[in-house]
């Protein structure tokens, strides 16, 4: 039978405790999600100290350095000892700190690290110079590249020079071996590293390819797309979904509970559109860092206003306890654990923090 009045819109408030407690908690859960997120965010991408990901940052991981037609091997080896130790980073420590019995060797012969780096990097040197003159196959196999003029007195570690008269030579396969391999190898020192085999010339030469831009790989990326895509949005449109049936203006509703979604096809969209050539892609590359910010803006004010919607007088008081403590919990841990923490990132790695223009 139709009923008389008229229909009545169902607004959060009329359901039944037991279900408005369960989105509160909900609610709290995918905010404390959220937080995991942007601390998995910090590891991931940003540069040691700082604590998000910068434009740069974004634009090197979306569009890939920028003036380097670089090999992803020669662009890892040569890129600055303060990114992060991984694919994304730098692999220069692979020479240095991060090479097998680093810290022994600086013991048994105090004083020597800054020849031993020397020799180090003169090792590196020949890596780039054999990577950027061909990488030869048959010099891979005979464990001999001989090296350029711009080589013929730098200081290399004796292990990795040819031996025996001719002219100035480099093991270059040892090298790789002992330097790479090592971990980049089934069973080799890292397992993560494993999967990214570079004990053989077949595997490695897929890392010398130079490729016009060198960003993030179309396989991870398409992967990363439709874990985002599918995943995040079922949360933005359960956040967004509660958040429409409460009791605010219309026009606050419409605009913000779609808010996020929106922003996330158009940030993953700017993924895809920052491998477009310069100008174009490494302005789509900058333009993630501001959809990013809206789509974690949005879920925020989903979280903050479905709570403080959900109850009367009593409820809403314990929220705004619950919000006020968040804060002040936010902001002793920014205080005293999180800016200590980033600010010691960059000191351990030997750097000052991240200056804003990277050569
Ligand atoms: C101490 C162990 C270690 C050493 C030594 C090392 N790597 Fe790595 N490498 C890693 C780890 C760990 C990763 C990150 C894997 C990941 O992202 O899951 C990585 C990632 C890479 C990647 C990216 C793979 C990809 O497709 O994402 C390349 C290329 C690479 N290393 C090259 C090198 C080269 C060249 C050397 C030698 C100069 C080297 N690595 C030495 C541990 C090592």
């Amino acid at each position: 039978m139709a009923s008389t009045s008229a229909p009545r819109t169902l607004l959060l408030r009329d359901l039944p405790f037991a279900a408005r407690l369960t989105i509160a908690v909900f609610m709290v859960s995918v905010g404390v999600g959220y937080v995991s997120a942007l601390i998995q965010l910090h590891f991931q991408h940003a540069t040691p100290g700082s604590l998000m990901p910068t434009a740069k940052n974004a634009v090197d991981l979306f569009h890939g350095p920028i003036d380097k037609p670089d090999s992803k091997l020669v662009t890892l080896v040569l890129a600055d000892e303060s990114l992060p130790f991984k694919g994304t980073g730098e692999m220069s420590r692979a020479f240095t700190t991060k090479s097998a019995g680093w810290k022994k060797l600086l013991e048994k012969t105090p004083g020597t690290e800054a020849a031993v780096r020397k020799e180090r990097m003169g090792e590196r040197d020949s890596l780039v110079a054999w990577a950027r003159a061909g990488h030869k196959k048959e010099e891979y196999e005979n464990d001999e590249y001989v090296l350029p003029e711009a080589l013929a007195d730098a200081p290399i570690t004796a292990k990795y020079l040819k031996q025996g008269g001719g002219p100035r030579a480099v093991k270059i396969q040892s090298l790789i071996n002992d330097r790479c391999a090592a971990c980049h190898k089934t069973g080799g020192r890292e397992a993560e590293a494993a999967e990214y085999p570079l004990d053989g010339y077949e595997t490695l030469s897929r890392y010398l390819k130079v490729e016009t831009s060198s960003a993030m790989s179309l396989i991870k990326l398409a992967q990363t797309t439709h874990v985002h895509l599918l995943g995040f949005s079922m949360l933005y449109g359960l956040t967004g979904l509660i958040l429409a049936f409460s009791s605010y203006p219309r026009v606050l509703r419409v605009v913000l509970c779609p808010l996020p979604l929106v922003a996330q096809v158009a940030d993953i969209s700017f993924w895809w559109l920052a491998r477009l050539d310069a100008p174009y892609g490494p302005m789509f590359a900058t333009a993630i860092i501001f959809s990013g910010a809206i789509v974690a803006a949005g879920l925020m004010l989903h979280i903050v206003l479905v709570l403080w919607d959900l109850f009367n007088r009593a409820g809403k008081t314990i929220v705004l306890l619950l919000l006020v403590a968040a804060a002040a919990g936010g902001y002793m841990a920014k205080t005293h654990i999180i800016d200590p923490y980033v600010a010691g990132e960059s000191k351990q790695s030997g750097e000052e923090p991240a200056p804003a223009e990277n050569k």
